[in-house]
């Protein structure tokens, strides 16, 4: 028999170190499904957090913290995925119920990848750092998705459940749909009341809150609810943190939202009440497939990072998402650099050389819209030497990266669309902004820099058959040939030719 006195001793010591699942599990609320490339969410989980797999070889390695209830071994990543390209293959559940996330399948629409799949994340897209360690969160960029369709002990029917997720709340779009959390099985549209999962993002097109967003809802099929009333809701803010805890928890005629800085402070309240009082939404009809940067069937539009999140079994109280947030802020979420290699510096001109053998006389530069290499030299005209002169500026979308400003047209930038390199105007759109935002790495054949776009990071810079794309290493497209990849994507940088 424990005296009093062992017992509170214990339970301090087990709170010290209680990770987000061992509060939901006092709360008497047990995780079903758990999932974090940065950190175990119970403070004894040793096992595998991800699941990667490299271009070189396609073979794979499991990434786990680096102890017990610790932050992801980002080193290991690093050591397997060096001079080549990593995919976040699966996000292991943590839970002990098997909810491994992999890739999406096709449903009601078909996403980009073969037979229909949807894209698998890139491994590096998404680095943090917790408490000073780095990892690496799920960088989504449109196209991309995860799932499990036969979820083990998610809530079905009307049944409680709770969840949140730790976001990007700087990475968002307003296309269908930023979701974690439970969907349907068949990955298909069955109806209202179907789906209860977090939404983020800007999307107006069902519910929408205060300000321009992004905003957390909650999507509960053919609707993302902010609050009691369809549309509108006032009291649903626009939030413009780095880092967003967002939780939602929905149970018979009961659900809520609640939203945070996930790096400080405490949750607050967006909406707590009754449900909607619009057909099919009240009972709730829950499958319990979970889904992670998609809508319930399959559209795949939207993107996101997510670092870790979690399902219960049972309504949390808020006493404990309380507990739970102050564990997330203790885990000291921060930003940390998306580049490496050879510096680039916001201001200077420079001139990219090709490496690929036969080829190392060709510089990357421009026809009209079209982004390609020529052959230029100290001998070539200055109209051409200026064809192949970029000055690089502050990445017009994120400040960590940079953006690439034609010498002979100022105010135009290389940008992707539909995956081709073209010279631009800056038309002032976000969507302009993140298409022609780069993150120089260093090369991944060892020569210069590789261009990594920062909204789709599977994506680089490439030339193939002399015209720049940005290119998967290995995929659906041509240009993604697996063939002289790493040389493709290389290109020694030296100052501008004029
Ligand atoms: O509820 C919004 C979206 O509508 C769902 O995610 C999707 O399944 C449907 O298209
Ligand atoms: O290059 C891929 C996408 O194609 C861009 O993000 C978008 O602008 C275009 O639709
Ligand atoms: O861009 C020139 C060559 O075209 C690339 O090296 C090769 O991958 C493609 O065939």
């Amino acid at each position: 028999m424990f005296s009093r006195r062992t017992l509170v001793a214990l339970g301090l010591a087990a709170t010290a170190s209680a990770g987000p699942c061992d509060i939901y599990s006092e709360g008497g609320v047990p995780c079903i499904a758990a999932h974090s490339t940065t950190r175990a969410l119970y403070s004894a989980f040793s096992g595998a957090l991800y699941q990667i797999q490299r271009g070189s070889d396609d073979t794979t390695t499991t990434i786990s913290p680096l102890t017990a209830g610790g932050v992801a071994d980002a080193a290991a990543q690093d050591t397997f995925c060096a001079n080549t390209t990593c995919l976040i293959t699966i996000i292991y559940d943590q839970s002990g119920h098997g909810n491994h996330l992999t890739q999406a399948p096709p449903g009601g629409f078909d996403g980009p990848d073969v037979d229909g799949y949807d894209n698998l994340a890139s491994a590096i897209g998404a680095p943090v750092t917790l408490n000073g360690q780095k990892a690496y969160g799920v960088f989504v960029s449109p196209g991309t998705g995860y799932r499990i369709d036969d979820g083990n002990g998610t809530a079905t029917g009307d049944e409680p459940e709770g969840m949140y997720a730790v976001l990007d709340g700087t990475h968002y779009n307003g296309e269908c749909c930023f979701d974690y959390g439970n969907a349907e099985t068949s990955n298909t549209d069955t109806g209202a009341g179907h789906m209860e999962a977090i939404y983020y993002g800007n999307s107006t097109s069902w519910g929408y809150g205060a300000g321009d967003g992004p905003w957390i809802m909650v999507d509960m099929e053919n609707n993302l609810f902010s609050g009691a009333d369809e549309g509108y809701n006032a009291a649903d803010p626009s939030l413009s943190y780095r880092f967003v805890t967002a939780a939602v928890k929905g149970g018979p005629d009961e659900w809520a939202i609640r939203g945070a800085n996930a790096a400080s402070g405490s949750l607050s309240t967006y909406y707590s009440g009754v449900r909607p009082d619009y057909s099919g939404y009240n009972p709730m009809s829950k499958e319990g497939s979970i889904i992670l940067g998609i809508g319930g069937d399959n559209s795949n539009g939207a993107q996101g990072t997510f670092y870790e999140g979690v399902m219960t079994t049972g309504y949390p109280s808020d006493d404990t998402e309380n507990s739970v947030q102050a564990n997330i802020v203790d885990a000291g979420y921060a930003i940390t650099s998306l580049v490496s290699g050879p510096t680039l510096t916001a201001g200077e001109s420079i001139s990219l050389r090709v490496t690929t053998p036969g080829y190392t006389t060709r510089y990357i530069a421009h026809t009209g819209t079209t982004v390609n290499t020529q052959v230029i030299s100290s001998s070539s005209s200055t109209a051409d030497q200026e064809l192949a002169s970029w000055k690089v500026v502050t990445g017009l979308a994120n400040s960590g990266c940079f953006s690439f400003e034609s010498v002979d047209t100022p105010g135009s930038y290389i940008r992707h669309y539909d995956f081709d390199l073209l010279l631009n105007a800056d038309d002032g759109t976000k969507q302009f902004y993140e298409d022609a935002t780069f993150c120089p790495q260093a090369a991944l054949n060892g020569e210069g820099t590789s261009l990594r776009s920062w909204s789709y990071p599977t994506r680089y810079f490439r030339h193939y058959d002399d015209v720049l794309y940005a290119a998967s290493n290995g995929g659906v497209q041509t240009f993604d040939s697996k063939t002289s990849f790493n040389d493709d994507v290389s290109f020694e940088i030296y100052t501008a030719f004029a």
